[in-house]
């Protein structure tokens, strides 16, 4: 039985997925999709943490453009799901992952680490805390005009936040540059790097 508001779900609607969920393209916009934790109790306490976190930046109103968005949720023939901003190129195929652009040549890799940093200051100025950085839960997302944007997917927030120790000054601050850098380190050979205290 279909019921009300039910969104159907279906492998042609199927993006990728990772270790925790399933992303499904909404099947009546194709600007958001959709994430179905997969099964057990950790898929949904990380999407949760994540949605809180999300909560938190939507009351600062901080401005999201290298983040793709929270919207709300919804009940799919697959379970619960969590309804984000879909990333996707000019010519509308959903954007593909930092990984792919470090692996291939197509994208110039000085344009691509000049983009990073862009996004590492655009995450301090803003004090947007990561919790899972990784080549993964970064598209980088094409425009007509051959720019390039990455835009975070996954992981945001403070997934080991010991609360008070964020209130202190410069904390957040250092932390950001803590994980960015070893991010950095690891995944770009040390390019984009952010200025350490
Ligand atoms: N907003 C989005 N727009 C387009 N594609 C997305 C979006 N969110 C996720 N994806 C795709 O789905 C994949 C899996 O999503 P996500 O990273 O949220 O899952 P996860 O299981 O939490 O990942 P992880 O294995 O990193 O914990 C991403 O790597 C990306 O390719
Ligand atoms: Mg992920």
């Amino acid at each position: 039985m279909k019921s009300e508001g039910m969104i159907e779900l279906n492998q042609e609607l199927f993006i990728a997925a990772g270790i925790y969920c399933e992303c499904y393209e909404n099947p009546s916009n194709k600007h958001e999709c959709i994430k179905i934790p997969l099964e057990g109790k950790k898929a949904s306490k990380r999407l949760k943490e994540d949605i809180s976190y999300y909560a938190k930046l939507h009351k600062r109103k901080v401005s999201l453009g290298y983040v793709a968005d929270y919207l709300g949720e919804c009940q799919t023939s697959l379970g619960k799901g969590y309804i984000y901003e879909c990333v996707r190129d000019y010519d509308l195929a959903v954007s593909r992952r930092l990984q792919h652009y470090l692996d291939t040549d197509d994208i110039e890799k000085d344009v691509l680490y000049h983009k990073m940093e862009e996004l590492a200051h655009y995450l301090l100025g803003h004090k947007i805390l990561i919790s899972d950085l990784h080549a993964r839960n970064i598209l980088i997302q094409l425009s007509a005009e051959g720019d390039i944007k990455p835009v975070i997917v996954d992981g945001i927030g403070d997934r080991v936040a010991i609360e008070f120790m964020n209130k202190l000054p410069g904390a957040v601050e250092a932390k950001i540059t803590r994980r960015w850098n070893r991010f950095a380190q690891k995944v770009m050979g040390g390019r984009a790097l952010l200025p350490s205290k």
